[in-house]
């Protein structure tokens, strides 16, 4: 099997850059307040644990060869409290940090969200869904908890270090200070096998990526693979990729467990060194007390925690940097298509359409239309037609400029007979004007009346029903359970393609467009829904500009002007009744069709 697009990691490998983490500094900005108090909850919360080794000190250095049961109580209290205290503040702090990173995730996800609804087609063509889906998705919560609680863990394990050190050194000297030479040793090991374990998650989380977006993508087309029989074949590439999962996530572990175990030998070998010292300088006479002894070692195991969890943190910056690089990368993807600096609003258009010279590639070098004319009188009906791939549907994507030209320009009369180059005015003013009807329409979820007022926002109940009527709708949405409050669930799964179209066409004659492009608007439907969908193109054709590109022939051969794409440009153009005189390319394809028909 060819090497599909979901094998291809993203690249994840970056240095660490501070950029992204200064960038970043605006999300986490608005909580900065809420997240000191959180920082000084957690640094009391742990200040106070450390006093837990010196209770034991205390206890069994003054209270027990005392005999002083009342300071065994007071202690005790003492102990009850300090838990009782740490339990508050640590709540206090999730809670707190909860919310900031709640804040974070959504303040991310609107920005990625707004950002990935201006890009223009070029830029979904060639991405899959779910790598995108991925970004805004998963990215985005890991990258949230590493800016919220990441930073407050870092700065908090740092005051930790420090707390631990001072509460090392003042319970005995001598002690803190073997406890301390051991540092380097661990060091060796963070350094040594650190940067391992985080590119094996890297590895992981990427596998799993890959993952995901073949996931996302066969439940999409899971109609279409079950029609041609391909459930075999994906399962068989969904086991390759659950496989490099499985296997890039077991040599995360194993690595993982490697780091936890050489860190646990350290601490026990600290210990052991602790012990023997202790035990000698008490044998020699030297003044060290079994309490401190005991105090020492459960301040040992307390030292290294937060110089792993600096090395995790750290290691989990790194990845989520090269996460924020992804994120930001998608923010700054350009919006190729925009409005030009200078735009102009498009007053309302006549119609008139011209393509002066127009070259056009989707690839570089591959141009699909080459010094490309056009006119379109106001009012006109002109059908593009001609072999599958020929550009009919580019012409259209140009017209709306979901793409920029390569060459030449796209000119619309307004009213007052003046030209605007659609490269010069806002999107909005222009694509407003023009009502595009496609092959497949997208339904969204919700309601009929919902969906139909889709087109307008603004338009009232009645005006929705009256354009339902005017397409011939409402026969169909008058018989559904609840009428025009009838629930659509996703993507319209509870309408026929036929029902699906007609709403769609509701909803762009309610949108009022002065120009009607339909592309192979009625070509799913089967012949019969075809003349009732008939009925409402006519009812919407009326006094308006329209581009229609259709399979069928026999529904465009009354329109004004017939033009043959092909070959990078139009092969040949005029009335129906003019080209079949010609008995040219339109003549051929016409009497095919004609006969294919009669069979
Ligand atoms: N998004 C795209 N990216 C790259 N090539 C495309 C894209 N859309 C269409 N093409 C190519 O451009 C040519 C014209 O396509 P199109 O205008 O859709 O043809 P049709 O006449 O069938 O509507 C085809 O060769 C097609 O493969
Ligand atoms: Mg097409």
């Amino acid at each position: 099997m060819a090497r599909n697009k979901f094998d291809v990691d993203e690249r994840l490998e970056s240095p660490f850059q501070w950029k992204h983490l200064k960038r970043a500094g605006k999300y986490i900005a608005r909580h900065k307040y809420k997240m000191i108090a959180a920082l000084v909850m957690s640094a009391l919360a742990s200040a106070a644990s450390l006093f837990i080794p010196k209770i034991t000190q205390w206890v069994l250095d003054e209270a027990v060869p005392n005999g002083d049961t009342a300071m065994i109580g007071r202690m005790a209290m003492l102990f009850v409290g300090i838990i009782a205290l740490s339990i508050v503040f640590t709540t206090i702090r999730s809670r707190t940090m909860a919310h900031v990173s709640q804040r974070i995730i959504h303040d991310i996800r609107s920005d990625l969200f707004a950002h990935l609804q201006k890009l223009p087609f070029s830029y979904y063509d060639s991405r899959p869904a779910g790598k995108i889906l991925v970004r805004v998705i998963n990215y985005v919560n890991s990258v949230s908890d590493i800016l919220s609680n990441g930073i407050i863990n870092m700065i908090l394990e740092i005051i930790n270090l420090v707390f631990i050190v001072v509460f090392m050194y003042a319970t005995d000297a001598t002690l803190a200070t073997v406890i301390v030479a051991g540092l380097p040793l661990f060091v060796a090991v963070i350094i040594l096998i650190k940067p391992r374990q985080r590119r094996a998650w890297q590895n992981q989380s990427n596998k799993n990526s890959n993952y995901n977006a073949y996931l996302a993508e066969s439940i999409d087309g899971v109609r279409v693979s079950q029609l041609f029989d391909r459930q075999e074949v994906n399962i068989s590439i969904m086991r390759k990729l659950a496989t490099a999962c499985r296997e890039a996530w077991l040599r995360a572990v194993k690595i993982s467990n490697l780091v936890w175990l050489s860190s646990e030998t350290m601490t026990q070998l600290v210990l052991t060194f602790l012990y023997i010292a202790g035990v000698y300088w008490i044998g020699g006479g030297k003044m060290v007390s079994f309490g401190v002894i005991l105090a020492m070692s459960q301040y040992v195991s307390r030292f290294w925690q937060p110089i792993t969890n600096l090395a995790n943190i750290y290691n989990s910056f790194v990845n989520n940097i090269a996460y924020l690089e992804r994120i930001f990368e998608t923010m700054d993807e350009p919006v190729v298509v925009d409005d030009a600096p200078n735009a102009e609003t498009l007053p309302p258009i006549s119609g008139e359409v011209d393509f002066e010279d127009v070259t056009f590639a989707y690839e570089d070098g591959i141009n699909v239309l080459e010094h490309m004319d056009l006119h379109v009188r106001a009012g006109e009906s002109i059908a593009l037609v001609g072999p599958t791939g020929a550009g009919k549907s580019t012409v259209i994507n140009l017209l709306c400029r979901f793409y920029n030209l390569n060459g030449g320009r796209i000119l619309l009369h307004d009213r007052d007979g003046q030209v605007h180059d659609v490269s010069q005015v806002t999107l909005h003013s222009l694509r407003s004007q023009l009502g595009i009807m496609l092959q497949d329409s997208f339904i969204f979820s919700g309601t009929l009346m919902d969906n139909i007022r889709y087109g307008r926002l603004d338009a009232t109940d009645s005006e929705v029903r009256e354009a339902a009527r005017r397409v011939r709708a409402d026969d169909f949405i008058k018989k559904m359970p609840q009428g025009y409050k009838t629930e659509i669930k996703e993507r319209g799964n509870n309408l026929s393609q036929g029902e699906k179209q007609l709403v769609a066409f509701a909803r762009t004659l309610l949108s009022d467009p002065a120009i009607l492009i339909l592309d192979e608007a009625t070509s799913s439907i089967d012949t019969q829904t075809e003349k009732l969908l008939q009925e409402g193109i006519q009812e919407m054709l009326k006094g308006r500009t329209s581009i229609i590109v259709a399979h069928r022939l026999s529904t465009i051969k009354n329109c004004d002007s017939i033009l043959y794409i092909s070959n990078k440009g139009i092969a040949e153009a005029g009335s129906h009744e003019e080209l079949m005189a010609k008995r040219g390319l339109y003549y051929q394809l016409y009497t095919a069709q004609v006969k294919e028909e009669a069979a």
